[in-house]
């Protein structure tokens, strides 16, 4: 019998803290990270390149079936698609606006179920996303979905943007971030939503020291290290 990988899933819409709880998570226990929200940019920025259209679905599974990514160490670190660095373009808004409409695209979904699933290896995983408590890795040991108001949301990533030299507009911020979680929960395959177990965690009046608190305790009561 093979034996158990520890599995954290972190769940939640975009400007939650998702992504810095989940380095600073996985940099703590010394495990393997998965940002599969990265994934679907780097599909969207990969069908950009290639002059593959929204609507073509074998197109788009063939590419992303046959596509070599690499990922850099650090979470905000480099994304090589087919040996270019992307990072900068899979990071843009229009991309994850891109990304958004071929997450909703339920064969890609598959095409990349067991890639995902590749990275849960040996002493354990921390995985962000979506659906990663839902469909990727059902069987976690600890499931975690952090929400925030649409409001504080999109006012983190305003601050994200401007202090990177992004030019923004809060009110675009807003609304795109709301029509991005209105497709998200609402599309047929893997919509956003927590899983039945799920710790859910509102960080929208708690800083991020505050919410790795609360993850910590829960994952010192709930996982067994891989021994
Ligand atoms: O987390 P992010 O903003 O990088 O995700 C980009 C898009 O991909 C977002 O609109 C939701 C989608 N996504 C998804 O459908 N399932 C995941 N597991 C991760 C992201």
């Amino acid at each position: 019998m093979s034996k158990h990988v520890p599995v954290i899933t972190i769940d939640g819409p975009s400007g939650t803290g998702k992504g810095t709880i989940t380095q600073l998570l996985a940099q703590h226990l010394g495990w393997h990270l998965l940002d599969s929200g990265a994934l679907y940019r780097v599909v969207a920025v990969g069908i950009e390149k290639n002059n593959i259209l929204i609507n073509e679905i074998n197109k788009i599974c063939e590419f992303a079936g046959a596509m070599e990514v690499a990922f850099g160490t650090e979470f905000e670190g480099s994304i090589t698609l087919n040996g270019n660095e992307i990072s900068h373009l899979a990071r843009l808004e229009e991309t994850a606006e891109k990304a958004s409409k071929v997450a909703a695209i339920g064969e890609l979904r598959a095409v990349l179920l067991q890639r995902q699933r590749d990275f849960c290896r040996p002493p354990g995983l921390v995985a962000d996303g979506r659906d990663m408590g839902t469909v990727v890795f059902p069987s976690a040991d600890l499931k975690i979905y952090l929400t925030a108001s649409a409001e504080e949301r999109a006012q983190r990533r305003y601050k994200q943007l401007i202090n990177k030299g992004v030019g923004v507009n809060l009110r675009d911020l807003l609304q795109d971030i709301a029509s991005r979680d209105e497709r998200d929960a609402n599309r047929q395959v893997s919509p956003l939503r927590p899983a039945d177990d799920a710790v859910v965690i509102d960080t929208t009046s708690l800083t991020i020291d505050q919410v790795l608190e609360k993850v910590l305790i829960k994952v010192e009561d709930t996982v067994t290290p891989d021994q």
